[in-house]
């Protein structure tokens, strides 16, 4: 947060310099760091056309400082189903307040990143766009929502959004480019979801045990060679292939062969097939387009009454194929069925290693998705890329930066991190990170699983960092080793006392796994144990705890 408020420092010093010309606000509501990618380009090239931007984080900025703005844009994402990110959801909590300010002075824009998949798609910038224009502020450019690839449609947003700007400019004012703040930042990496770095894979090593319901397995990507750099905390977006089983199963089912030209295209069905769209998540319109030509009321039903849930339902366990092959009728032309998948999708993963301990590799900590289903064996794109199919070639991958979720600035306070499963990625790094540095402050260990025997991953390398005298404090929580549950928060309850003392000695709070369930009972036990400890209310709790989220002491990977 220090560095944040630096640059926003000097930002503001440069307003008062370039006084004359007008100023505009770029604020961002991310989880992943996408939309604050979006938000520093448009701020940037704002200020190339001699505008005065200010790019802040919407959990820097306070309701009432709106009443001082005269242009905002909000560039937001939406978390889960349809939830505000992370570090906007304070504001947004100010914002639909009662006493929330009039605008009727200001101009907005919202732009809103989301994924078509989900029902409540871009749900978090829609509200925004909605809740700005009740309070009275006058929309400048209209709201675009944007799926997955929300490249281009951000550029002609932003492009809209420029053009209205310099249009309102007071003649003659800042042309001349102002300049990017004073605070120095870290030039963007040219490894990006676009241009991908091709790393070769050096490691994949099982993790779990052979006894073990899952398959978790340790990853190790060489980046030398002018590789990305990353930050413990960051995430990996690694950009697989398909399936070529799956690919020629497809091909077989549709009729037709891999060597098929396709209509504009330079590539053939198979190539294309293998590397540029979802073959295995079925979309909303694949499963429209089946239901309109199979012979099933069932699915008929669904599709035109049904919702969300019993989709779902219906889908359980089941790709694409999968609902092909259930309607041996159904055919569909190669263009038509190209129409129905969605581009093919990186998937982002937790870095499981430093930089500082590891100059020259990235480390992932990766569960493989695989289930048996319609008499057919089911993998996850990714996971089994990775696992089965990559071999010790390259895999495309960028850093995906995840700047609020990062080790303490005070190399003092303490660290306490929840992390079952292979939630513990971002902990190994931080770890490493902390013992690299010769950091002072505790490190605090929840971690858990099922069983010890064969889901303790990375035992060895905890229990050295425990003898090295780098994790203080590891506790231990599998669900499966008697007769009632124990987890990760069983034993927070346990060590209630320790755990308020150390965030009140300045710790930070770090959740990473699970996040529909684990995450929101960590939550719930989190406020239990600040209002049992302190005595508190539980609105005073609430405070609490807003605080601790707002200082970045309380920060979350969920997935
Ligand atoms: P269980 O499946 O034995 O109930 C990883 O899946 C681990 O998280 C397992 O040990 C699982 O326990 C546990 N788990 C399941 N639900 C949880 C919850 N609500 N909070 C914390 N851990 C949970």
């Amino acid at each position: 947060a220090g560095l944040q408020t630096q640059m926003l420092q000097g930002q503001k010093s440069a307003a008062s310099e370039a006084q004359a010309t007008l100023t505009a606000h770029v604020l961002y509501g991310t989880q992943t760091g996408n939309s604050e990618g979006v938000a520093e380009d448009l701020s940037a090239a704002m200020r190339a056309q001699g505008i005065n931007a200010i790019l802040a984080s919407l959990d820097e900025i306070e309701v009432d400082a709106l009443l001082k703005m005269d242009y905002v844009f909000i560039v937001s994402s939406t978390y889960g189903e349809g939830e505000m990110p992370d570090n906007a959801e304070l504001f947004w909590d100010a914002l639909i307040a009662s006493d929330a300010p009039r605008l009727e002075h200001m101009s907005f824009s919202v732009l809103s990143l989301g994924d078509t998949a989900y029902d409540e798609f871009c749900e978090a910038g829609k509200q925004f766009d909605l809740r700005l224009e009740q309070l009275g502020a006058k929309r400048m450019v209209p709201r675009v929502d944007c799926d997955v690839d929300y490249e281009e449609d951000a550029e002609t947003w932003s492009a809209g959004v420029l053009e209205e700007l310099v249009l309102r400019k007071p003649e003659g004012s800042g042309d001349v480019a102002v300049p990017n703040g004073t605070a120095p930042k870290a030039a963007k990496s040219k490894w990006s979801r676009k241009t991908p770095f091709h790393a070769p894979v050096t490691v994949n090593r099982l993790l779990s045990g052979d006894e073990s319901a899952k398959e978790i397995r340790h990853y190790e990507f060489d980046l030398s060679n002018d590789g990305p750099s990353y930050v413990a905390g960051d995430a990996l977006g690694v950009i697989p292939t398909n399936d070529p089983a799956l690919v020629s199963a497809w091909l077989q089912r549709l009729g037709v062969s891999g060597d098929t030209a396709v209509a504009g295209k330079d590539q053939s069905l198979e190539d294309i097939l293998l590397n540029n769209l979802e073959i295995s998540s079925p979309s909303n319109e694949f499963v429209k387009a089946v239901a309109e030509r199979a012979d099933d009321d069932h699915l008929k039903h669904i599709v035109d009454h049904g919702d969300k849930d019993s989709l779902e339902a219906y889908l359980w366990s089941k790709d694409a194929l999968d609902v092909m092959l259930l309607h041996p009728n159904v055919q569909f032309s190669v263009d038509e069925i190209l129409g129905l998948f969605k581009p093919l999708q990186h998937r982002a993963y937790s870095i499981s290693s430093s930089s500082k301990a590891f100059t020259n590799s990235v480390h992932l900590t990766i569960a493989s998705v695989r289930y048996d289903s319609h008499g057919r064996s089911h993998g996850g794109v990714a996971s089994c890329f990775l696992a089965d199919r990559v071999g010790n070639a390259a895999s495309k991958v960028f850093v995906a930066p995840n700047k609020s979720f990062r080790i303490p600035e005070n190399n003092d306070v303490p660290m306490i991190m929840v992390g079952p499963g292979t939630g513990i990625a971002p902990f190994r790094a931080f770890l490493q990170e902390r013992q690299a540095i010769g950091s002072k402050g505790t490190n605090w260990l929840f971690f858990g699983d099922q069983h010890e025997k064969c889901d303790f991953i990375y035992k060895d390398e905890l229990t050295e960092m425990q003898s090295a005298g780098v994790l203080h404090r590891m506790d231990l929580a599998f669900s499966r080793d008697q007769k009632e549950k124990i987890y990760v928060q069983t034993r927070m309850k346990e060590n209630a006392k320790d755990l308020y003392a150390a965030l009140e000695e300045g710790g930070h709070f770090y959740v990473c796994g699970d996040a529909s369930r684990m995450a929101k009972d960590v939550d719930r036990t989190l406020h239990e144990i600040i209002a049992e400890q302190s005595g508190r209310n539980d609105d005073a709790t609430t405070d609490y705890v807003n605080r601790l989220k707002k200082d970045k002491r309380y920060v979350r990977d969920v997935y």
